[in-house]
């Protein structure tokens, strides 16, 4: 976080689901390490809304012990002191207008405390099934309207519907009571730099964009590999699913950043329609597309780092005859002037022999084998990695000589390493999330129409599933690189996913 960017306005947080785990481990964090960059406006509190009946000094106790135990790093206790000091609770139902009028009160008094000039950012840190009706009770309190001067943004976490019906509902539903202007919906994913930097990769270098296209892009794979599996999420999880859980949103967002157009600015409303419009130009899968070109895989027991992993079936709250996936992987066509022709095959799964996120980006081969020893096919492909985490920075693969009097060749690489390079602040992604709703700047933030594509992509093969019956779900052991049918799908095409761990061999 740029350490000399403005403090932004005064204003309050209202955190919805203040004692949830996002806010533990996550948005606690987040607030201290903004106030340690000096980006919190002086005029500023957080008020805290859970069912929890708990008094003030019981939730400023339990601020800083999340903090202490969010694994954030050293506690400041002068920056600790400074959020306590700024800190209250507002316990109630969400479903409960009682809780609206309380809150109201609280946010007169706090203003009035604070002098944060009726600014407030409402962050829906819950479960989804509320987001709508907390929107539409804060409405019906008169807390989202922005007269005399003030704002009133709402943050609204994932996951945005469950599908594309359920998503057009909730846009409809939220817009019936805000302005588009009101509202950031947000994706974790953008809020972590390297993924933002894909942008700067593309747009100010001058010497990638003219490559970045269908003469010279073979394919592309994005990969998100976890080797956690389901944990303790098992009841949202098993009703959810990998393609749900990560395809429309995290990985949808790697997917627009490297394939969009040049935007005109680096505004929201230019950033966000050139997104959308990566997505809208997806080939629509028909129904036998959706079975050929999805692949869904659930993962059985195996080891992973040394340790024994239970079958995703034996997960606390999973159904023990589940039929949830786990793994997903995909094949996508764009139909644009810059994509024709070139696949773009998306992975993500759980329990993964590593943990991995990247983009890579395969340049064709050169066109004849002017080394006739080395047959083209044996060239070291020219691959360009932009790795998101845990390792972050960009790799570009190519051929070199082996030095001797013979010709002969291997791949050798030129890597940048974020971590070398620049010295970072400890970050949980969401602080330029945060920061970005404080002052009013929604280009790292979904609007109505970019979710509403992403589930288009992928709502045929949701109803091709929901159709199948799935008893030959594939499966992988926990620990592997996946099932060999998403290494078919690149068989198919007479190509292979890179190997998981990063490593230059073959996938598995
Ligand atoms: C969340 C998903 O949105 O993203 C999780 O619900 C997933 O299942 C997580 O583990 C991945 O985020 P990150 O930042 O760890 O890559």
């Amino acid at each position: 976080m740029e350490p000399q960017a403005r403090p932004a306005d005064p204003c309050i947080l209202v955190i919805f689901g203040s004692s949830g785990d996002l806010t533990k481990r996550l948005l606690i964090p987040a607030l201290y390490n903004l106030r340690r960059a000096k980006l919190l406006p002086e005029a500023f509190s957080v008020i805290g809304v859970s069912r929890q009946a708990i008094d003030q000094e019981t939730f400023r106790r339990d601020f800083g012990a999340s903090l202490r135990e969010s694994g954030n790093g050293e506690v400041v206790d002068d920056d600790l002191n400074w959020l306590t000091e700024r800190l209250y609770h507002q316990p109630g139902e969400f479903n409960d207008p009682a809780t609206y009028k309380n809150l109201a009160q609280l946010l007169a008094k706090t203003d009035e405390a604070h002098h944060t000039g009726g600014n407030c950012l409402f962050y829906l840190a819950t479960p989804p099934q509320v987001f709508g009706p907390i929107v539409q009770r804060l409405a019906d309190a008169g807390l989202v309207r922005e007269e005399e001067g003030h704002w009133r943004r709402v943050i609204i976490e994932k996951p945005f519907g469950h599908d594309l019906a359920s998503a057009q509902a909730l846009n409809r539903d939220i817009l019936g009571v805000l302005a588009e202007s009101q509202i950031y919906r947000i994706d974790h994913y953008l809020g972590k730099e390297t993924v933002q930097n894909v942008l700067v990769f593309r747009f100010a270098n001058g010497i990638f964009e003219p490559l970045w296209n269908r003469n010279h892009i073979d394919h592309v794979q994005i990969t998100v590999a976890e080797t956690l599996g389901v944990e303790r999420r098992g009841k949202f999880y098993d009703a959810t699913g990998a393609l749900r859980d990560m395809v429309p949103n995290h990985l949808f967002q790697l997917l627009t950043l490297t394939a969009m157009e040049p935007p005109t600015c680096f505004g929201a409303e230019a950033v966000r329609s050139e997104k959308s419009k990566v997505l809208e130009g997806v080939r629509p899968f028909g129904p036998e597309d959706a079975r050929r070109n999805v692949v869904r895989a659930q993962y059985v027991a195996g080891i992973i780092e040394n340790k024994r992993v239970d079958a995703y079936r034996g997960a606390d709250d999973v159904a023990p005859d589940s039929v949830t996936e786990t793994y997903v992987a995909l094949k996508l066509a764009i139909d644009s002037w810059r994509w024709a022709g070139v696949p773009f095959y998306l992975r993500t799964g759980k329990a993964l022999a590593a943990r991995r996120s990247e983009i890579a980006i395969q340049f064709k081969q050169a066109p004849f084998a002017l080394f006739r020893d080395t047959p083209v096919e044996r060239l070291t492909p020219n691959d360009l990695i932009l790795q998101i985490q845990p390792e972050e920075g960009v790799t570009l693969r190519f051929s070199a000589k082996i030095p001797g009097p013979n010709v002969r060749m291997d791949g050798v690489e030129m890597k940048f390493n974020y971590q070398d390079h620049f010295k970072a602040a400890p970050s949980t992604g969401y602080e330029t999330l945060i920061y970005d709703c404080m002052i009013g700047d929604a280009t790292l933030f979904q609007r109505a129409d970019n979710i509403e594509a992403g589930w288009r992509v992928v709502q045929p093969a949701l109803d091709a599933w929901a159709k199948d019956r799935a008893e030959n779900l594939p499966l992988y052991p926990a620990g592997s690189a996946g099932p060999s049918e998403a290494d078919a799908l690149l068989a198919r095409d007479g190509r292979r996913w890179r190997p998981i761990n990063g490593g230059n061999g073959p996938s598995s």
